[in-house]
């Protein structure tokens, strides 16, 4: 996919099946040291702009990563009709469709699973969407059925026709209280959304609390919802009959790449200082690494890592927000593979995620997965080796193995690392890393 223009590090040219430059090589062995500035989060970005076809009004965004999956929703809304310009390197200005165009292109949703979240702006707005299901990916089935009982529940005629969830709301949504078997960060966003346009109230219970859902409930207020307790377990919504512009909003920081680079540091023994943080937002990362014998020191939106010496193996268990995040867990798990002792990971959130295990093992790991649990028994070294990414986050954990690894590690199938990581080698190479493509 080719990027924005010259800031995008990388432009992948697909010869035949294979995408070229799409091999990540790290040399490995030496502590992380520095200082890096943390983008915007990807998964507030990716709602946020999925919020803004339900806007009448321009809207400008800040602190907007420009990584693919970001790419991949712009060519969404534009092909919906929306004007899409990036202003400067991470703000991005929306002009919205007067009228929906056309449905989201079946080619970009299959590949980005939060397109998913044109269901209820779609649907509230225009009274019709259809979204190719985005189908299962690498971590699991990824059903939407919470999805389409809320929105059933509001009055939506929902249907699932050859591979596409076609949506149909010839009257607008009604409100409805709607509890959701499991607090689903995409339905919780999707019901919300749909929500803000309805007629009367709808009170969402047992809901997400992910900082991004927050992120997202702060976006709509600014565009005239009146949405009401999000980061809660209950959410009420008032529609409103339209909802206008926004002058600027800024998305909050990625905490989930937070994480990453404060288990990079932990994981090299390094000393790491990262800007433009929300401290309670990675409170939960914090905590582990604390338990590991890490320090980990707060300074307003910077946290600084230093670790040196033996670190303790952990319990981890992925619980909703504000328990550990999923999306951490591979990282987590690259780190212990060199911590001294058995660590035990439970994953109580995607049924399919310890693949990357597997590609650990290459590299020397000594991990044992027996359903959602893994046991890691530490070992004295990892070796680099040619290792195979299958989602987002199990690359950037490997990128964390390839650091923390004697010699040269090469991860293919590195496009899964562009989707989430702005700027990963330019950051990795201020820290000190020989890093480079092929
Ligand atoms: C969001 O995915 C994130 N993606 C994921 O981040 C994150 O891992 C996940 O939330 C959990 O925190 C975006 O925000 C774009 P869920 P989402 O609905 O909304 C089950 C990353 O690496 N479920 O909270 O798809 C589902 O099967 C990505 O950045 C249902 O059963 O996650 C899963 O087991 C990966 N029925 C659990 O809930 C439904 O209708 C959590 O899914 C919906 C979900």
């Amino acid at each position: 996919m080719a990027g924005r223009g010259a800031a995008t590090a990388v432009v992948y040219k697909t010869g035949g099946s294979a995408l070229t430059m799409d091999k990540l090589i790290i040399s490995g062995g030496k502590p992380l040291q520095g200082r890096v500035r943390i983008s915007g989060a990807k998964n507030a970005a990716l709602a946020v702009i999925c919020a803004s076809v339900m806007s009448v009004d321009k809207v400008k965004l800040e602190n907007v990563p420009d990584i693919s999956d970001v790419q991949a929703m712009i060519e969404i809304i534009r092909h919906l009709g929306a004007e899409a310009t990036w202003l400067c390197e991470s703000t991005l200005q929306i002009n919205p469709p007067s009228r929906l165009k056309a449905d989201p292109p079946c080619h970009l949703v299959k590949k980005l699973r939060a397109s998913n979240l044109f269901l209820g702006p779609l649907l509230s707005r225009f009274g019709y969407t259809k979204v190719s299901l985005p189908g299962g990916c690498n971590i699991g089935v990824r059903p939407m059925d919470l999805h389409f009982k809320g929105l059933s529940s509001m009055g939506a005629d929902i249907r699932i026709e050859g591979g596409f969830a076609v949506g149909r709301a010839p009257n607008r949504l009604q409100g409805a209280r709607i509890y959701l078997d499991f607090p689903s960060v995409g339905a919780t966003e999707n019901l919300m959304m749909a929500a803000c346009l309805a007629i009367g109230q709808t009170i969402l219970e047992n809901v997400a609390k992910e900082p991004e859902v927050v992120d997202l409930a702060n976006f709509l207020n600014c565009l005239g919802a009146k949405v009401r307790g999000a980061g809660t377990d209950i959410i009420k919504i008032d529609g409103v009959p339209e909802l206008g512009g926004c002058q600027r909003y800024t998305v909050i920081p990625d905490r989930i790449e937070a994480g990453t680079f404060m288990v990079a540091a932990a994981a090299t023994r390094g000393s790491l200082v990262l800007e433009n943080i929300i401290p309670p937002h990675v409170e939960p990362i914090c905590a582990k690494l604390r338990e590991a014998g890490v320090e980990v020191l707060e300074n307003g939106d910077s946290i600084m890592v230093n670790a040196n010496g033996n670190l303790q193996p952990l319990d981890i268990k992925t619980l909703p927000y504000p328990g550990f995040p999923t999306d951490m867990q591979s990282q987590m798990m690259a780190m212990l593979t060199m911590v001294n002792g058995t660590s035990v990971i439970v994953e109580n959130i995607f049924e399919n995620r310890f693949q990357v295990a597997d590609e650990f093992k290459r590299m020397g790991a000594r991990i044992k997965v027996e359903g959602r649990m893994a046991v890691v028994e530490g070992v004295s070294e990892m070796h680099g080796a040619e290792v195979r990414a299958t989602d987002l986050r199990a690359g950037a954990a490997l990128v964390i193995a390839g650091l923390m690894s004697r010699g040269q590690t090469g991860i293919s199938n590195a496009h899964y690392i562009d989707r989430g990581y702005h700027r990963l080698e330019d950051k990795l190479r201020s820290l000190g890393v020989e890093v480079s493509r092929s």
